[in-house]
């Protein structure tokens, strides 16, 4: 049985068959329609969401299955104090498989070493999101046919962003991609990733300056400035529309630039720019349904 907690725990081989299932689901949505026929999800969400949840739920059903659960920690037991891992042990009585979302980083993963069914990290604290970099990846791939070689800028808040840790972390393997760290200084990219990049030679760069870079920029991920993470409101309201992307900020972009967002949106990206071509997020949104699905079908083992 295995979980997914970090995106690190999946091969690049693994990343290619997860890609490939969910290109094959968006071709024959059919063929997968009754994969988890009698299998339920548990979606235990801690903190609140409305695409990882939804999605998932979604993904469920369209293969199949049925799904159970919580939006929010208040309408479950941990209320009256009980600990995730009875939680996890009590829903693997009723499920064949978790996503937990949760505030406090690690919690997923005390939720897998005390379940007996699948545990998926839908989001732990300021720490990783797995599934939204697989909604990531497969939204760059659509779009670009290929990892290698690009240039990606990282834009907003690179300090509490969990999407971009996530992101770096599997764009990483790939040939000669190059990352382009664009924050304020108070929300620069932790010194550890920035360690580990140059440990194995991956070209990055910082900037506080979004339109400098926008050039050499193949992939932008625009990012939320993450107000639940802030000790500090007064730091928050300065900080959160440090960057925001307009029509004419994209001026000197690429015409092919491919414009992410995890989402939601507060105001990093002005609403004059979702019918250019180059804006993917909605298309990211979709996406990751399918890569869920996909998930979903690797973790049941279902063939
Ligand atoms: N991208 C993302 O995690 O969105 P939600 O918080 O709505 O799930």
């Amino acid at each position: 049985m295995r979980s997914l907690i970090d995106i690190l725990e999946l091969s690049t081989e693994e990343l290619d068959s997860l890609l490939a299932t969910a290109d094959d689901i968006i071709a024959n949505p059919q063929k997968y329609a009754h994969k988890c026929d009698g299998k339920k999800l548990a979606t235990l969400f801690f903190e609140p969401s409305t695409r990882t949840r939804l999605s998932f739920e979604a993904a469920m059903y369209e293969l199949g299955g049925n799904v159970l659960g919580f939006s929010e920690a208040q309408s479950s037991s941990a209320a009256k104090g009980e600990s995730v891992a009875d939680t996890a042990k009590t829903v693997s009585c009723y499920a064949d498989i978790i996503a937990m979302r949760h505030p406090k980083e690690g919690a997923p993963l005390v939720a897998s070493m005390n379940a007996s069914i699948p545990v998926i990290n839908a989001g732990d604290g300021g720490h990783n999101h797995p599934t939204q970099t697989l909604a990531d990846l497969l939204t760059i791939h659509r779009e670009k046919g290929h990892f290698d070689n690009l240039t990606v800028g990282l834009c907003g808040d690179l300090k509490f962003g969990r999407t971009v840790h996530s992101l770096i972390s599997a764009l990483r393997r790939y040939n000669n991609v190059k990352f382009v760290f664009i924050s304020p200084n108070e929300l620069k990219i932790p010194s550890y990733v920035k360690e580990s990049l140059k440990k194995e030679g991956i070209k990055y760069t910082e900037t506080t300056d979004l339109e400098a870079v926008m050039p050499e920029l193949d992939i932008l991920y625009m990012t939320r400035v993450q107000r639940e993470r802030f000790f500090n409101e007064e730091d928050y309201l300065r900080l959160k529309d440090s960057y925001i992307l307009t029509p004419e900020k994209l001026t000197n972009a690429k015409a092919d630039l491919s414009i992410l967002h995890p989402l939601p949106r507060v105001n990093e990206i002005s609403v004059a720019i979702d019918n250019d071509p180059r804006a993917c997020y909605f298309k990211q949104v979709l996406y990751g349904k399918f890569m869920r699905m996909a998930l979903i079908l690797m973790l049941l083992e279902v063939e």
